[in-house]
């Protein structure tokens, strides 16, 4: 998704968005079929405003379809018009630093038309910070706010996952209904690394923030797994997020899940799809089970239930109203809707 703004925009974009992996800032789109424009081009801009003699960066490129296809090279000479510039300027040069850079630079090479943003998130946003515990596939966070998001819940019925694991969905869906912004848990945004950082204007921003949140006197959000460690490390994790009194894990297995009749309410969940052949008999079952119980449940229910494995999907029995495919880790999976 592409907007524009002012740096503050660029601040609560951090803070706000629930579904997005990071925040680019365009700074310069210019023609570079060869290594001198690509140099010169990089060269436009004024990066002190980003980056300190003493900080330290790192480089990402990408290209296709374009005469500098070899990014290693790319990242390299963008790299070396940065350093030039800040060394020129202040007599010192920034360091580059792989893992955690004061300053991630996005280049972005297609038909040779060359776009360098800085990156003002840093940590991709699906580390939101509420998580202590991981759990065995957790789900990211951005995308489970997407699900929820998708689901068409309208934040007020009741909102179930029979298979929370570490209870990202559920999380996510607490904050929402809060309107919690899901940014207030980082530690730190790279923007906050910038010269010239606006501390005291961003701790205001946060603060209002946190102002805002309005936890719903009456919202039932549940959570079951089979696996007694994964609802403790759910109950830490809301804690973490502030929301243990919004949602209830309890342990179970679905095979004993009992949807109340008539109830209208959201199911939004990933079951378990088996990594390992053999799984696959298992997994159907529960599936046809899960399927059948919600055929009894009755009308009511709006099921939402991301998962890598069509044959399981099918298993359950119901005809989706929708779907649509994303990658999911690599994988392809698929987001299914249904009203049962
Ligand atoms: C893909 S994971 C869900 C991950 C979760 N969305 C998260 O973000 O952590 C599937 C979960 O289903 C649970 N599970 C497997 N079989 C189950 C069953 N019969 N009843 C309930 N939970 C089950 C597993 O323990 C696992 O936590």
């Amino acid at each position: 998704m592409r907007f524009e703004g002012s740096l503050a925009d660029a601040r609560r974009a951090n803070l706000e968005l629930r579904t997005a992996v990071r925040v680019l800032w365009r700074q310069a789109r210019f023609q570079a079929a060869d290594t001198d424009a690509l140099y010169a081009g990089a060269g436009t801009i004024d990066w002190s405003r980003f980056l300190a003699p003493e900080g330290s960066l790192r480089v990402d490129a990408q290209a296709s379809e374009s005469a500098l296809e070899h990014t290693l090279f790319v990242e390299q000479r963008v790299k070396d018009a940065i350093v030039d510039q800040l060394r020129a300027r202040h007599g010192r040069r920034p360091t580059v630093d792989k893992d955690a850079p004061d300053l991630p630079v996005h280049v972005h090479l297609f038909r040779d038309r060359c776009t360098i943003s800085v990156d003002t998130s840093g940590d991709s946003l699906h580390l939101r910070g509420w998580r202590t515990f991981q759990g065995r596939a957790p789900l990211a966070e951005t995308l489970a706010a997407g699900l929820v998001l998708a689901s068409g819940w309208d934040r007020r019925a009741p909102l179930l996952d029979p298979f929370c694991g570490s209870g990202t969905i559920l999380i996510e869906a607490a904050l929402l209904a809060s309107g919690t912004a899901p940014g207030l848990f980082r530690k730190r945004f790279a923007f906050e690394r910038w010269p010239g950082h606006e501390a005291a204007r961003w701790k205001a921003e946060c603060d209002a923030a946190r102002a805002r949140i309005k936890k719903p006197a009456k919202l039932t959000l549940l959570g079951f797994d089979a696996d007694r460690g994964a609802i403790a490390g759910a109950r830490e994790n809301a804690a973490a997020a502030g929301v243990e009194e919004l949602v209830r894990f309890e342990q179970g297995r679905v095979e004993a899940f009992a949807p109340k009749r008539g109830w209208n309410a959201s199911i939004v969940t990933n079951p378990p799809y088996g990594e390992r052949i053999g799984d696959e008999g298992d997994l159907v079952k529960l599936h046809a089970g899960l399927g059948a119980l919600l055929r009894d449940a009755g009308r009511g229910y709006r099921v939402t239930l991301l998962s890598g494995n069509p044959r399981l999907v099918r298993a359950l029995g119901l005809e989706p109203v929708r779907s649509f495919e994303l990658k999911n880790g690599g994988l392809d999976c698929h987001v299914s809707f249904f009203e049962p």
